[in-house]
């Protein structure tokens, strides 16, 4: 998969790309990611991107032009285009597996006021990482980068990444590593019992009870199958 992602900032990619896993994914061919620099698809004197809004108000908008020019420069058949908004669908898990599918995405960072509107023509959806505003769409393209980076096949264990919260609806079980004891806070009996039957259950009991109590709005939306049923009842029937 290629991400290529229309930045004024490409310098602060510099370290997302060259860390850990996304560091690892490119170096492994797994994925091709690179920031451009808007300005370099300017026409204007010293290569300006922004002007004031039509129509008078606050802040400089960025204009549609460089836009124009990045998407027509990179995109191919395949290409989905994606704007960073906050006026954007919010992006979540569905989203990552889908894109996850693509084979080439670009990703539209805004600044100041944003994007001229007419860059709205050649966009394949906007998304918004969260209810609040943020100054520019690197951090919400990071996460989206990161997001989808990691369910490429090989990237991380197959394994892993199915059993990550959120990624079959659920809230993942907690998990305990060494010391065994600290302090007199103890890692769960079950856990050390080795048997593995036992803690695929509790493991199963613990995601439900975790999805209920932190993520009732998540809880609301899953079809439960039988088994599941069982285990709401049995935690409603036991919870203070
Ligand atoms: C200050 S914001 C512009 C907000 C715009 N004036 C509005 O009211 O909708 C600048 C840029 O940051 C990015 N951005 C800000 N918040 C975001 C969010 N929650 N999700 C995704 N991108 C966001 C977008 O790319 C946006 O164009």
């Amino acid at each position: 998969m290629k991400i290529d992602i229309i930045t004024i900032f490409p310098e602060f990619f510099d370290s997302f790309l060259n860390t850990s896993i996304i560091k690892r994914a490119i170096e492994e061919n797994q994925v091709d990611i690179k920031a451009h620099q808007l300005r370099d698809f300017s026409k204007r004197k010293h290569h300006y991107i922004d002007d004031t809004p039509y129509g008078g108000g606050v802040g400089m908008l960025m204009q549609f032009p460089p836009f124009y020019e990045a998407i027509h420069h990179l995109k191919n058949e395949h290409t989905k285009v994606i704007m960073l908004s906050p006026q954007g669908k919010l992006f979540n898990q569905e989203y990552a597996k889908k894109y996850a599918k693509e084979t080439h995405v670009i990703l539209l960072c805004g600044h100041y006021e944003g994007i001229d509107a007419r860059v709205e023509n050649f966009i394949d959806d906007e998304l918004s990482i969260g209810d609040y505003v943020l100054t520019g769409g690197e951090i919400p393209a990071m996460i989206f980068t990161d997001a989808v980076t990691r369910l490429l096949p090989g990237v991380i264990h197959e394994e892993s990444s199915e059993l990550d919260s959120l990624q079959n609806g659920w809230l993942k079980y907690p998990q305990y590593t060494k010391p065994e004891s600290y302090k007199g806070y103890d890692v769960p009996d079950i856990l050390r019992s080795g048997h593995h039957g036992n803690i695929e259950m509790w493991r199963k009991e613990q995601s439900v009870k975790r999805t209920m109590q932190k993520r009732p709005d998540l809880f609301s939306k899953i079809a439960l199958t039988e088994e599941e049923k069982k285990i709401v009842h049995k935690i409603k029937t036991t919870l203070p």
